[in-house]
């Protein structure tokens, strides 16, 4: 294995470099429920820019506030990669994807248009040669802003070929430098997605100039094959999401895309800027973000991806890993859990231990992270990785919280009846409640709701050990919506009641700062 990885490397040259283009912040925070807050954003813009994603499409500016401020924070944020906006064929769209893009180093604006029959006659309600004026003019427009400007013609696998050829073939006319061949629907196949990009290689004039880009959609589960496939075709771009997050099924996977040209170099001859160590962070962070959890058996980045249970791969891997294992756990930074420290470990120990995992937080939060390393080692025998992943990720997400729990106590059991006493500080006010409920958790959240009343509904409530045995911590997540509006919030603690109360808070807290902001009603893009 690490055969091919070095001699991947020697064979590295440019016509081979695959430019990895995440969308996990536009298309990724598109799915149903996956909002993320804009301090949130900034967290996974930066792991991403470190990682080395080449562009980052940080959102969709004209679709609300929220997208704006994000484009336009992520933008002066970033060292490394392109900053990308979205936007329709439409003048005001482009104008505001130029606008939030404006500090950036390196931006790109990325316009669209559904290019099918289908989304034409029924969705634009436009005649296709009208289509065709709108590729020259957004592409146009979209030039005064920046020299990188990506068209994409959207639901291109159903589109009549002649049209997509003269689409592209108009795009690149009017100054695109990367034409995106999406599978909007996740309807197409290998074979036919080879076939689609190298007809349009071979046909259209100055195709061979720009750079064909994939994005697939998983409905099949066909994405990374698809995008790959693309590659073999001549395509040198990949849109893809952490945790093949995305619309529906979701998109290609970047964790699989850069793990599969690692391993299997051999047939796979292109390379990646990735840095595939911060691939389980990665994993991790947006997962922890978007609220969306990673299926157990997820390639790569599932908790089972690397584990071993029947005997026989035991016993072949005791002997020698390559057995059962193409890919080692530490190539994508996953350790072994590690006990890592007690309650006698100081400051700088705990620095960098996070270090090590890689967190470097400010002051304030990492004093706060330290107390309650304190608190958590107290409680609990032994402290792993995953103990402090999830102790950090839920300092992180608190730091601005406006609504704070100061306690809780709660009576369960057989006798009831259940009820839970709650106080919050609301902004700098103390204030308790008793409630009851169904159970202890309904208790707990109906004091909350009686401190701060609200009408948001709770679409999403789940409970994980973060580690094994009884004292393991309760990671708790909690989806609340109101109004179109939607904000998840997470919470872990060695008391499930604990951890659900401050994650329902979390959540309550991310939801009225998208209401005060109006950042949560995204325009649907398809
Ligand atoms: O799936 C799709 O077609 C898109 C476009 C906006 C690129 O996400
Ligand atoms: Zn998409």
């Amino acid at each position: 294995m690490t055969e091919t990885i070095q001699g991947a490397e020697q064979r590295r040259n440019s016509k081979d470099k695959i430019t990895i283009f995440d969308t996990t912040l536009r298309d990724g925070e598109q799915s149903p429920g996956a909002s993320m807050t804009l301090n949130e954003k900034l967290q996974v813009a930066e792991l991403l820019d470190e990682m080395g994603v080449d562009v980052i499409e940080a959102g969709f500016p004209i679709a609300s506030n929220g997208d704006f401020e994000a484009v336009l924070e992520i933008s002066k944020l970033l060292k490394r990669s392109v900053v990308c906006g979205l936007s329709r064929a439409q003048n005001n769209d482009i104008d505001r994807a130029g606008e939030a893009l404006k500090p950036a180093r390196q931006s790109r604006i990325h316009t669209f248009i559904s290019t099918s029959p289908l989304h034409m006659k029924y969705k634009l309600q436009m005649e296709p040669s009208a289509v065709l004026e709108a590729v020259t003019s957004s592409v146009t427009r979209a030039r005064n802003y920046t020299d990188n400007v990506e068209w994409s013609a959207e639901d291109a696998t159903r589109t009549e070929h002649d049209f997509l050829c003269h689409c592209v073939e108009a795009a690149i006319k009017a100054g695109a430098t990367t034409i995106n061949i999406p599978d909007t629907v996740g309807y197409t196949v290998p074979e036919e997605y080879y076939d689609l990009i190298k007809m349009l290689i071979d046909k259209v004039p100055g195709a061979d100039e720009v750079v064909l880009s994939t994005h697939c959609h998983n409905d099949l589960g066909l994405a990374v094959a698809n995008s790959l496939a693309g590659v073999r075709a001549g395509a040198r771009q990949i849109e893809c999401t952490i945790n093949g997050m995305g619309e529906r099924a979701g998109n290609a996977a970047l964790e699989e895309i850069v793990m599969g040209m690692n391993t299997r170099a051999d047939v796979l001859p292109y390379w990646t800027e990735v840095d595939p160590v911060h691939i389980t962070r990665a994993s991790r962070l947006v997962s922890a973000v978007s609220g969306f959890p990673v299926q157990y058996n997820k390639a790569i980045v599932g908790q089972n991806a690397f584990a071993h249970e029947s005997g026989i791969h035991q016993d072949g891997m005791l002997k020698n890993n390559e057995t059962y294992e193409i890919m080692t756990p530490e190539s994508v930074g996953l350790r072994a859990s590690s006990l890592v420290m007690g309650k006698h470990s100081g400051r700088h120990a705990f620095k960098e231990k996070l270090k090590d995992l890689g967190y470097e937080l400010g002051d304030n939060a990492f004093q706060e992270a330290f107390q309650r390393f304190k608190a958590l080692a107290d409680k609990k025998k032994q402290v792993f990785d995953e103990d402090l992943v999830a102790l950090v990720d839920d300092e992180v997400s608190s730091e601005n919280d406006r609504i704070k729990l100061v306690s809780l106590t709660v009576y369960a059991g057989t006798g009831g009846p259940q009820k839970a006493t709650v106080t919050l500080d609301v902004e700098g006010t103390e204030t308790t409640r008793e409630a009851g409920g169904d159970g202890p958790v309904d208790a707990t959240f109906n004091a909350i709701r009686a401190i701060v009343p609200h009408e948001a509904r709770l679409p999403l409530y789940q409970v994980m050990a973060v580690t094994e045995g009884t004292d393991a911590q309760a990671e708790v997540m909690v989806r609340l919506e109101q109004d179109g509006f939607t904000a998840t919030g997470r919470s872990a603690d060695t008391d499930t009641m604990v951890a659900s109360a401050r994650a329902y808070i979390s959540a309550l807290n991310g939801l009225i700062s998208r209401r005060e902001k109006g950042a949560g009603q995204n325009l649907q893009v398809i």
